[in-house]
């Protein structure tokens, strides 16, 4: 079963070579007596031709998806018969030998869609995952994804970094999901958990003295998924010794330039802009702003509160904050779409959404109107920046509501406008994000990172007065094009200080000593100062393919309820397989 070449191997210098071949029938064209195949493989198409007695009553039972071998002539296409989309469209291969190798049923999946779609519903395409892949427009991002990570390992050990293996049955870290457990059948009662991320060993291989780390490390997390999320997948992970943010970030951008540009074949970005959280959330409304357009968001609450609009003053004057953005050209939009973006901000829960037109000759329009004098609707028009055909947008409401909506309004905005064009790529830092974060369902504040980041230097001693709410940590977050891509964080490396951070968080000395008593530990021992990121390897490569969903970078991924349609895991197991673990269900009434 040898090939001489493969699918997209030969051309016009091949012509009157005797060659073999082998792959899947792409599609087979039968022209009265004289048979046309495409044959695929992972390297491209070629057209082989049978027209002898000797080959015509096999070729004639081939089907699509057929396994095939075939020895032949290279022939020159006829004039005028080339195809250009194919490589190998020059030539075709005159058949005088077929086997067929193995047979396919009708495949669920067109396997061959010429316009390289998927109407498929999604679950069909995860049950028949092998054969979704077998197309060549989702296998050339697997073959991306692995010729991406032989150039991350490449980078990573010019630059002196070891790459270590970190343990998948392990003791839980938190990163904020819920871990996936793993019962021990020798320890009756005790469980593994599979790793959010390798956090803490990788912080105990600095204090190992290892100096500098990197892994491509699988994490699994237990969280609402969506489409740039998955209950399993891959971090580019790595921490590094006598740093500061500085050098982590640097390497980071060292790594933008040398290794994402060289894949995709972009011009380096001269500096990576950075831009602290606070202004993120001011100005984009996000934690992770679409930098590649404007559409900036401004704060009008100073300007609203003097005018006689009850709705916006009563906010303000509540604590809350009016904020506003100019939609570019976008005077025109019509009563629909306006009711749309209303509907649309409503789901982030703004009560509502205040339009504005601003006229040729610059003087504003609204229907709200009769509540501002003309100086206020122009200082508003400054405010935001918005001219003529522009249109000028509104939310109240408590900061964190109001900032968001308007940020979500922003990009609902761009994508209306087209501003999102994939090929332009804007790199982000984000730094200074806040320590910590009130969390409302638990009812105490929470790691904004995770607990093992530093606070800036300047804020430790408010930290340790116990004012959470304005300290700021020495995190860093990656973000292109408008996602987060990485996160990282100069750590604590002081024992006492990482002590006291877990009592903040509202952990007793016992639970530390029980959930973290080993990694506290290890700090007595002389841990260096330290810092790492961890890149989300799926999120960089559908990113920088113009894609929302990380799926089609995974081989074999999970659905949106974590489920594997193919395999069918999760899956029940048998009673024995329970109680060797020693567990027995409690499971939910049906409902
Ligand atoms: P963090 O939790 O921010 O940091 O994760 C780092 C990056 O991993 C990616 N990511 C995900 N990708 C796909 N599916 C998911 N469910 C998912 N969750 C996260 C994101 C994110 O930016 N240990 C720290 C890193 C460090 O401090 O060094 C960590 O895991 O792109
Ligand atoms: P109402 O007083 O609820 O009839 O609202 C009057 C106008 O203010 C309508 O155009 C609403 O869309 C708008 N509006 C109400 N609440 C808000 C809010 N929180 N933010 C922005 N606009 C609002």
């Amino acid at each position: 079963m040898k090939r001489s070449h493969n699918c997209n191997a030969l051309r016009k210098s091949d012509i009157g070579a005797t060659v073999t071949l082998a792959g899947w029938v792409d599609r087979r064209r039968d022209l009265g007596g004289v048979i046309f195949a495409d044959l695929r493989d992972k390297y491209g198409k070629i057209q082989v031709v049978f027209d002898n007695p000797e080959v015509n009553p096999i070729a004639d039972t081939i089907r699509n998806e057929f396994v095939i071998w075939i020895e032949g002539t290279v022939i020159a296409r006829p004039a005028g018969m080339e195809n250009p989309k194919l490589d190998t469209g020059d030539v075709d291969v005159m058949v005088t030998t077929i086997k067929i190798l193995n047979k396919s049923e009708p495949p669920p999946l067109a396997i061959n869609d010429h316009n390289e779609e998927c109407k498929e519903n999604d679950d069909l395409r995860l049950r028949y995952r092998y054969l979704d892949l077998r197309r060549p427009w989702i296998q050339k991002n697997l073959i991306l994804k692995s010729r991406f990570l032989g150039e991350v390992h490449a980078f990573f050990r010019k630059n002196g970094f070891e790459e270590i293996e970190t343990p998948i049955l392990c003791k839980s870290t938190p990163e904020g999901a819920r871990d996936y457990l793993v019962p021990s059948r020798v320890n009756p009662g005790s469980f593994y958990a599979l790793p959010q991320s390798p956090q803490q060993y990788k912080q105990l291989l600095m204090i190992a003295g290892m100096d500098r780390y990197y892994q491509i490390a699988r994490c699994f997390r237990d969280e609402d998924l969506r489409a740039d999320r998955q209950p399993e997948f891959t971090q580019i992970d790595v921490e590094m010794s006598f740093v500061e943010q500085e050098d982590v970030m640097g390497m980071f951008d060292n790594f933008v330039s040398e290794v994402l540009c060289k894949v995709w074949n972009f011009e380096a970005p001269q500096a990576i802009p950075r831009m602290p959280y606070s202004e993120a959330m001011l100005r984009y409304g996000s934690d992770k702003p679409d930098i590649r357009f404007g559409l900036e968001i401004s704060d009008v609450s100073s300007i609203v509160v003097q005018s006689e609009f009850g709705v916006f003053k009563n906010v303000v004057n509540s604590g809350g904050v009016v904020r506003g953005i100019a939609a570019t050209g976008c005077v025109e939009f019509s009563r629909k779409q306006i009711d749309d973006l209303t509907s649309y901000v409503g789901r982030y829960g703004a009560k509502g959404l205040v339009w504005m037109r601003v006229k040729d000759g610059g003087e504003v329009e609204t229907q709200v109107g009769k509540f501002f004098t003309v100086d206020q609707l122009n200082a508003l028009r400054d405010a935001v920046g918005a001219k003529a055909g522009d249109m000028m947008f509104f939310i109240a409401g408590p900061e964190k509501m109001a900032s968001n909506a308007t940020g979500q309004l922003r990009l609902e905005i761009g994508r209306i406008k087209g501003l999102m064009n994939p090929k332009v790529r804007k790199f982000l830092w984000v730094t200074d994000f806040p320590m910590f974060e009130f969390s409302e369902s638990e009812g105490r504040y929470m790691s904004t990172h995770h607990p093992f980041t530093a606070p800036l230097p300047e804020h430790l001693d408010m930290m340790l007065n116990g004012n959470l709410k304005d300290c700021l940590a020495h995190a860093y977050d990656l973000v292109l094009n408008g996602v987060e891509i990485g996160g990282g964080s100069i750590r604590i490396h002081n024992p006492d200080v990482q002590e006291k951070v877990f009592r903040l968080l509202g952990l007793t000395a016992e639970q530390v000593q029980e959930k973290f008593g080993f990694f506290v530990d290890a700090f007595k021992f002389g841990a260096p100062p330290h810092g790492g990121l961890a890149l989300g390897l799926d999120r960089v490569l559908a990113t920088l393919e113009g894609q929302d969903s990380i799926r089609d970078f995974i081989a074999f991924p999970k659905n949106t309820s974590a489920s594997s349609p193919m395999d069918n895991s999760p899956s029940p197991v048998d009673a024995e397989q329970l109680q060797e673990v020693h567990i027995t269900l409690n499971l939910p009434k049906k409902a």
